[in-house]
């Protein structure tokens, strides 16, 4: 046994195909390895299990309902290492705004399964993080996709189809993308649920604006390779369009856009579940996203972030 034994992981931003990834259309997420999340365990010398975190302190199972996820995750792991009994403090350092779309849970999840392979000095693969995580993220989001786990311990941006492997993909683009936080919790189970209830009611209308995402990924795919900003915008906009007709979206977030728009912007769009959350923005330069982020700023918006487009190693 390792004690303490740490884990981490990051925040991630879906570019384009989030809930139509739901229904096997393929979709772009990255990493924002600057948002980080980690979680130490410590051992202790009676039998308790404390959750240490930002919003709960005390036994892990007296938790509040949102914690019903990760008590899973952790209760399986436990299991699976013969240890249910073992006590130990479980601190969460995150940096990730819950609720809002940047794949906190998801980042929990990765972050917590990786402190427990180390503190049992288990060997862990990537393919076995990805199955564990779902644990937790099954109970939070009822549908998941993975996409959410799969960018949450990625290095660079992939190219998500559910069911198969993510693959890297090169950004060759000479942009930024402007991230900024609505303030308002997101809420991906209930706008999962919102969409799928679609597809019962007006299957037309959903199917059309599941598959115009999925064909919108493609495009994106193209743009980010050869360096089309003004095409990745306008990608951003007509995404947006098919996201408002599955219901996703929210009046703060469609002014936040209007605003980002009237300031530059060359598109933009929700991300994450949506009906709260984030919303992202393209840039053509620093000059321009800065203007922007200003403006939120002057309409209220607590947080942005900033983040170049363009691959490291390119
Ligand atoms: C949530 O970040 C993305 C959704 O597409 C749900 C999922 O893919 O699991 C809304």
């Amino acid at each position: 046994m390792n004690t303490p034994a740490s884990g981490s992981s990051h925040a991630k931003i879906i570019l384009i195909g989030e809930h139509s990834v739901v229904y096997h259309q393929p979709a772009i997420a990255l990493p924002l390895p600057a948002v980080r999340e980690s979680v130490t365990l410590t051992l202790r010398s009676d039998n308790v299990q404390q959750l240490i975190s930002r919003y709960y302190t005390g036994a892990r199972h007296d938790g509040p309902q949102q914690l019903q996820g990760i008590n899973q995750l952790v209760d399986e792991l436990l299991v699976r290492f013969n240890a249910a009994d073992a006590g130990f403090d479980l601190t969460i350092n995150s940096h990730l705004p819950a609720e809002r779309g940047m794949g906190s849970s998801a980042a929990t999840a990765v972050a917590i399964i990786r402190a427990l392979y180390r503190f049992f000095d288990q060997p862990l693969s990537h393919e076995q993080l990805l199955v564990d995580a779902n644990i937790s993220e099954k109970i939070i989001h009822g549908n998941p996709s993975g996409i959410d786990v799969a960018t949450a311990s990625a290095e660079n941006p992939i190219w998500f189809m559910a069911g198969t492997q993510p693959v890297s993909i090169p950004f060759h683009l000479h942009g930024y993308l402007v991230i900024a936080d609505s303030g308002i919790h997101g809420q991906t189970g209930k706008a999962v649920r919102a969409v799928a209830q679609l597809r019962e009611t007006d299957p037309f209308l959903a199917d059309q604006a599941i598959k115009g995402l999925g064909r919108l990924a493609y495009t994106a795919k193209s743009a980010l390779a050869n360096d089309r900003l003004a095409d990745l915008g306008k990608v951003f906009d007509q995404s947006q369009v098919f996201l408002q007709r599955l219901g996703v979206s929210h009046v703060r977030l469609d002014e936040m856009i209007g605003i980002a728009k009237q300031n530059g912007a060359l598109g933009a769009k929700l991300t994450g579940g949506g009906m709260g959350g984030c919303m992202i923005c393209l840039a053509a330069n620093e000059a321009t996203a800065t203007q922007i982020r200003l403006a939120l700023a002057k309409s209220g918006v607590a947080q942005t972030w900033l983040q170049p487009l363009k691959s490291e190693e390119h």
